[in-house]
């Protein structure tokens, strides 16, 4: 039986790096910045402008165990983590500060509310909050290496503004997405809560994306627009869409014997690393002059 519970590792060169990095969106960046796709757009802007409150709460439902943990690689994995999280939400509240400066007012005001639920969470069940955490971190993977996977569908439609902060926010999800789940199974690891929670986290996405959606077409007058709804909706639920397509790796997390690096994909991160040190990452996307 010992070998059912055996955890998949990363490669061995495997680390966790902070790379702080300011990107080129600015209130001159077009509107519709998605493939010029209102309903694309306005997807990846209320999911992405989730993400300050959303990875505030990851790092503080990891860092509440952070004492209980005594592997030194994770500890310091817990810390990196941390870093990279922080980053990401700052860059996230930066293109959110642009959103509300157009108009789009209802994110801020719904990250009040979301913001203030999950720190009630941290604080009345940290237990619930790590394990929703590495659900969701699940999810956060999962997009990412579709994202990678399927760079034409899903990334290189971004506008050359966009284009670095989404490979650069896939690859560092990808390069942690181990660290929630591994800080569970070294202070519980029991199956059934997590099984529990991404049903919950499940439903709680697909239910908080189309309300924080909404408002933004309707702001733009698109709400109620057939066709916003016949292009859109096929990009997240079609036979090729970003959610209908890697059903696999979503069921994978049903497994007893799960572990993130089931899926070994670090070779996306390693195209992301050479950008970032070559300082090419910012010009990624950019159409040629010639
Ligand atoms: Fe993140
Ligand atoms: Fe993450």
């Amino acid at each position: 039986m010992a070998a059912l519970m055996e955890l998949s590792s990363p490669p061995a060169e495997h680390s966790i790096t902070h790379r702080p990095i300011k990107f080129n969106i600015t209130d001159d960046s077009p509107r519709f910045w998605f493939d010029e796709d209102p309903f694309k757009t306005h997807f990846f802007n209320a999911f992405f402008t989730t993400f300050p409150p959303g990875e505030e709460f990851f790092v503080r439902s990891v860092l509440y165990y952070r004492d209980q943990i005594s592997d030194k690689k994770l500890a310091q994995d817990i810390q990196s983590f941390a870093s990279q999280e922080g980053s990401h939400a700052n860059s996230h509240q930066d293109h959110l500060e642009i959103l509300h400066r157009q108009g789009y007012t209802s994110l801020k005001r719904e990250n009040i509310l979301i913001d203030a639920l999950l720190k009630f969470m941290n604080k009345r069940f940290p237990k619930t909050s790590l394990v929703n955490t590495l659900a969701l971190e699940h999810f956060t993977a999962l997009l990412a290496h579709q994202a990678f996977v399927d760079s034409d569908i899903f990334a290189d439609p971004a506008h050359e503004d966009f284009l670095p902060l989404f490979k650069w926010h896939a690859a560092e999800e990808i390069e942690h997405k181990a660290v929630a789940y591994d800080v569970y199974m070294a202070i519980d690891g029991r199956y059934w809560p997590r099984a529990v929670a991404m049903v919950f986290a499940t439903i709680a996405l697909l239910i908080l994306l189309p309300i924080r959606m909404s408002p933004l077409l309707f702001h733009d007058g698109l709400l109620f627009k057939w066709k916003t709804w016949k292009n859109g909706l096929p990009f997240l639920f079609g036979k090729n869409g970003l959610f209908t397509k890697p059903w696999r790796h979503y069921l994978s997390f049903y497994k007893r014997d799960f572990h993130p690096w089931d899926v070994q994909d670090y070779e996306f991160i390693k195209q992301v690393q050479q950008m970032y040190d070559d300082g090419t990452l910012l010009d990624i996307g950019k159409k040629s002059a010639a």
